[in-house]
């Protein structure tokens, strides 16, 4: 079967980057970061950044255009069937989070709405907006509907054009409203919490959200990267691409908690508001442009996020479609919408579970810290917290240890592209010894703490 290909090295950098910038990086960054201690959890995110997660992308990449596979195929085609198990995985989480991402979505898409409309008090009313099941249900219907069109239209003509000039766009929107939130009175208290690290506040539980934040955020350990990949020309240098791949998605986190931090502390709202916290912070900062400047401004803000949001989960669905497309023999079509239509069913209790059931708004009492959490939290601490760093711990050992290193470093260095021998060992190093021992320790010691 002839694959199609990225037409150019920077549209699979788009590609890739789309995929990794998206909530994760502007809703769950600053909530993950309010939440557990402020700017020491962004330095622990860094170090597992750089030091986990950049190889573990190079790896899963790598694997993904050497077999021009699916994440589940790509296993069996080099020659190792039962590693498939870590490839149906990757579908499995890949299913799972876009389960309760497309939740989150629907809200954006319901703010974009309320800000053309200039209802600014809605941040106030957070709890009545997302427990109006109806209204949910039917903005996810049309997210996951536009994800499904994009994903079955193919993945160069889909993916590329829409990262490419959207995400420039979001930056330079983000950038004005950092400066115009640092400009606020008690701005300064959200810089302070930022940026300014107490070592005291570091526990089991701040280490594992900040590793599942690292995985989610650059999408990786299921397989999203390794799909991608199978669409790369051999001539792109993977190693510099993954560099500056990961470079972008913490950059663009980094800036969302300096565009949110100065707006909650200078409106007095708490940092550990949870996945609330963007949607109160953000609408009170619009209106205080007036109620014009404001709607334009705020429905601007939430539809670049919105776009942001479809490229990572164009990119969520192509995991299990290309698993459908690839294994069962299906049209690309069909793949999609069979998947997508799986998804939105799993999606139902996650759409419940932020107010409009009980039950699922209260769904479990967390080990660790006695409080509970909704159906949406605890699927999103299960797949991107615990699944994620296990599918990363995988691709590592089976990188390093069973595909071996002469391949990985003939794949990196396929058609003559020039790699330095020192990242190659740093490469090398990282994935036989410091992902496997770390992502081990953090993993089994998160799982016996009762995290999950
Ligand atoms: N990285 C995406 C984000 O930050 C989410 C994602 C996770 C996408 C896993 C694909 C795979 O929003």
């Amino acid at each position: 079967m002839i694959r199609p290909a990225f037409s150019s090295r920077i549209g699979f950098i788009f590609a890739a980057a789309g995929s990794a910038v998206g909530l994760g990086n502007i809703w769950k960054f600053p909530f993950e970061t309010g939440a557990n201690g402020g700017a020491v959890f962004v330095l622990i995110y860094l170090g597992f950044c750089f030091l986990l997660c950049y190889p573990v992308m190079v790896a899963e990449i790598a694997i993904g255009r050497h077999t021009r596979r699916n994440a589940v195929g790509a296993f069996s085609v080099l020659g190792f069937p039962r590693w498939k198990l870590v490839g149906l995985l990757g579908v499995l989480c890949a299913v799972l989070i876009l389960s309760f991402y497309n939740v989150i979505a629907a809200w954006v898409i319901g703010y974009l709405f309320e800000m053309l409309r200039g209802n600014f008090a809605i941040g106030d009313n957070f709890s009545n907006f997302t427990s109006d099941a109806i209204k949910i249900t039917l903005y996810a219907g049309i997210f996951m509907a536009l994800t499904t069109y994009v994903v079955s239209k193919g993945v160069s003509a889909g993916i590329e054009s829409a990262a490419k000039f959207l995400m420039p766009a979001l930056v330079v929107v983000m950038i004005g409203m950092s400066l115009y939130g640092l400009s606020l009175p008690g701005a300064s208290n959200g810089v302070v919490f930022y940026l300014m690290p107490d070592f005291s506040a570091v526990n089991l539980s701040v280490v594992y959200a900040a590793l599942g934040q690292a995985f989610f955020s650059l999408s990786l350990g299921m397989g999203t990267l390794m799909t991608l990949g199978s669409y790369l020309p051999r001539q792109a240098n993977i190693v510099s691409s993954s560099a500056m791949v990961t470079l972008a998605d913490v950059g663009i986190a980094l800036m969302a908690g300096l565009l949110i931090f100065p707006l909650v502390f200078s409106q007095g709202l708490s940092p550990t508001g949870g996945e609330a916290l963007i949607f109160e912070a953000l609408p009170r900062a619009f209106e205080s442009f007036g109620p014009v400047t404001g709607s334009v401004l705020g429905s601007g803000f939430f539809l670049l996020l919105a776009f942001a949001a479809l490229t990572s989960t164009v990119s969520m669905l192509e995991v299990p479609t290309s698993y459908l497309v690839d294994e069962f023999s299906l049209s690309r079509k069909t793949g999609a919408v069979i998947a997508a239509t799986l998804i939105f069913i799993i999606s139902i209790p996650s759409l419940l579970s932020a107010g409009a059931v009980e039950e699922l708004t209260h769904f479990v009492e967390l080990g660790a810290s006695q409080q509970s959490a909704s159906f949406m939290r605890a699927a999103g601490m299960l797949a991107s917290d615990t699944l994620l760093p296990v599918g990363g711990f995988c691709i590592a050992v089976f990188s390093a240890y069973v595909w071996c290193r002469q391949n990985l470093k003939e794949e990196l260095t396929a058609a003559n592209v020039e790699v330095s021998p020192l990242l190659l060992s740093y490469l090398n190093v990282s994935l036989r010894y410091v992902c496997p021992l770390l992502l081990a320790i953090v993993v089994v010691v998160t799982v016996a703490e009762g995290f999950f």
